[in-house]
Order: C-alpha cells, then sequence, then structure tokens
C-alpha cells in the first residue's frame, strides 16, 4: 500500500512507521517536529526508517494549505493521521494552538482527502474524550463523553469532524481512542518516562493527588497492531475503536513497578491534583477484538522494562 503518515517522527509515528515499511508498504511521512519536546529525539526515531527505500520524509506543517497543495494527487490507499499537539495539562496553557492543529490541521487533511479522492483515513483519538464518565470499563459507543481538557475537546472535535466528512463526502474514516501508550520513546512528558529518569537521576518523582489515579496503560507494539488491524478493516460508515489493554493501575502501583525493575526506590512528592487530569481511564476493548482482531498481548511490567531498555540507550 502507499502510505500516507502524518505525525511519523514522533512515538507512536515512528513505531508504527518501521512496521509498516517491515510489511512491504510505501510510506510517505508528514512531521513538522513540534518544539513540544526536543528534535533530537525525533530525529533520532526516524533513523531506522531512512534506511528503507521505500520512505520519505517531508518537513511540513499540516495547518499550512502549501503543504497540502505540494502533494497534488500521490494516489495513496490510506492517510494515517497520528499529528496532533498531545499532551492535557499544557493544552490547558496553549488551548488556540492545540485546537489548530488538532481540529483545524485535521480539517485541511480531510479536505486534501476529499478533492483527492483518497478514501481511506484513520485518525488518532485518545481516551481523554470520556473524560470523567464513571460508567467503567469505557465502551465505545458510551453516549455520554465528558471531557475535562482542551486536548480532550480538541480530539472530540477531530472525531467529529471525521464523522461529518464520512456522512456528506463520502469518505471511509475510523477513530481510534488510544489508551496510555507506553514503550520505547514514549514521549518525554509522559509519567514513566519522567519517572523512569527522575529515578535513575536521584531526582524526585513528582505526583500529583495522592497516588490514586488510574490508566489504562497500552504497549506500543500492541497499539501498533491495532492501528494496522484498522487499516485493514473495511468499514462503509464511520467507525470508532477503543485501543486499550482493559487493565486499570494506579499511579503508585505504576511507581511501584518501575522501583521494582529499576531496584531502587523513588524520592516521592506530592502535589495537587492538575486541571484537566482524570481521575482513571479503562478501556472495553470487544468492538476491537471482534473486527479488528485486536488482541493486546504485553503487561505493563514488560513495557515498562522494555521503555528502560531503550532510555538507556539514550544516556
Ligand atoms: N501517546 C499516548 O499515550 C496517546 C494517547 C492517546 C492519543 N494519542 C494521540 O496519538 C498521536 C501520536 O501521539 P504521540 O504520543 O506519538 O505524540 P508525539 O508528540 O510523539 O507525536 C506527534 C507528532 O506530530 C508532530 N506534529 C505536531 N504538530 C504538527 C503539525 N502542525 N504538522 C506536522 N506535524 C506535527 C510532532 O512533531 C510529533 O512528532 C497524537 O494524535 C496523540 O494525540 C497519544
Amino acid at each position: 500500500m502507499r502510505i500516507l503518515l502524518t505525525g511519523a517522527a514522533g512515538f507512536i509515528g515512528s513505531n508504527l512507521l518501521e512496521k509498516l515499511l517491515s510489511l512491504g508498504n510505501e510510506v510517505i511521512g508528514i512531521d513538522n517536529f513540534d518544539p513540544f519536546y526536543p528534535r533530537k529525539y525525533k530525529e533520532k526515531n526516524l533513523e531506522n526508517a531512512y534506511k528503507n527505500k521505500n520512505f520519505r520524509f517531508i518537513e511540513a506543517d499540516i495547518c499550512t494549505p502549501a503543504t497540502w497543495e505540494s502533494f497534488g494527487n500521490n494516489n495513496f490507499d490510506v492517510i494515517i493521521h497520528l499529528a496532533a499537539k498531545a499532551g492535557v495539562r499544557p493544552s490547558m496553557v496553549q488551548p488556540v494552538e492545540y485546537n489548530k492543529v488538532n481540529v483545524l490541521g485535521t480539517n485541511y487533511l480531510l479536505e486534501f482527502a476529499r478533492k483527492n479522492n483518497i478514501r481511506k483515513i484513520l485518525f488518532a483519538s485518545s481516551s481523554s474524550v470520556y473524560g470523567v464518565n464513571k460508567n467503567l470499563p469505557w465502551l465505545v459507543d458510551e453516549p455520554n463523553l465528558e471531557p475535562i481538557s482542551i486536548y480532550a475537546y480538541s480530539k472530540l472535535a477531530g472525531e467529529q469532524l471525521c464523522e461529518f466528512y464520512q456522512d456528506y463526502f463520502d469518505l471511509n474514516i475510523t477513530a481510534l481512542r488510544f489508551f496510555t501508550v507506553i514503550g520505547p520513546r514514549q514521549r518525554p512528558d509522559l509519567a514513566i518516562h519522567k519517572f523512569v529518569k527522575a529515578i535513575i537521576e536521584d531526582q524526585t518523582v513528582t505526583l500529583y493527588g495522592n497516588g490514586q489515579t488510574f490508566r489504562d496503560y497500552t504497549f506500543i507494539d500492541d497499539i501498533v497492531s491495532g492501528i494496522i488491524g484498522a487499516m485493514n478493516y473495511d468499514n462503509n460508515k464511520f467507525e470508532i475503536f477503543n485501543l486499550g489493554n482493559t487493565h486499570t493501575v494506579s499511579l503508585l502501583e505504576l511507581v511501584k513497578t518501575i522501583e521494582d525493575i529499576l531496584g531502587k526506590k523513588a524520592k516521592i512528592e506530592y502535589l495537587p491534583e492538575q486541571k484537566g487530569d482524570v481521575p482513571f481511564t479503562w478501556s472495553d476493548i470487544e468492538k476491537s477484538r471482534n473486527l479488528l482482531g485486536f488482541n493486546p498481548q504485553t503487561d505493563l511490567k514488560e513495557g515498562i522494562g522494555q521503555f528502560i531498555n531503550w532510555y538507556k540507550t539514550l544516556v
């Protein structure tokens, strides 16, 4: 297949990219090296992919019309749209920037697809759209979405825009709600990356709240399998899938698991809860199992172990 992948240099994008190339696909990746975290991580993420002749990289911003004009009709079979401003807390500081990239950027992409008759599109959504809904575990057809951050709103708006384009312009769009993704190349703003770094460097681990917030941590290779399952799934209506691990783990349990693997205790400091953070996430993946063959294999301990092995190659 000929694939356009946005956000190719990021954590999920670069892992997916290598898998797509290993399966013999041709991939054109776009990324603007957004300064949310240092460019050096993203350049390193792309090193393996550059060795593959089926990969071409374009440094470009999805919010710039010229980016899309420069593509013309490239006969893409599918667009996988991962580029976004990620992260809940910073979205509360930069709301306009988040909506610009995550909503307007998505709109530019959908227009490009519509004009060039590229019908298959996968959109990276997030478990954050469920917000503070208490009907756990979250079913994908849960009607009451209760987002509490700008990031979550921007992802929900992205989903709704996709649904609109599906209905009115006859595209073929799937939204995938990822649940906290873990593993090699995880972003430096995310908990496991921050905690591992702090413990190794004898720094303080800051926990917001009392350690009793819960997350459904999902390993990157499982997420990649789910995305590929969705790529091969033939839908003729707008569909949403949860990609989660179906186990929810407390923040204190997370820290304890990292301590056990590193063989070192964390110095913990407790601070008040942060605006936008939800108390729990927990996926129901029955629909994804049945229709995408999604079957997560890797537990938290193994996932953190693989992250630490990768982290040690950086330092
Ligand atoms: N990591 C998670 O736990 C998680 C959970 C739920 C949803 N998601 C979603 O999955 C996707 C990938 O997340 P990630 O963790 O790999 O984040 P990431 O920040 O590592 O990757 C996103 C990439 O998009 C690029 N980008 C940002 N703005 C851009 C723009 N205007 N033009 C072109 N490229 C741009 C960034 O430079 C970055 O490389 C995002 O859409 C994110 O919202 C991630």
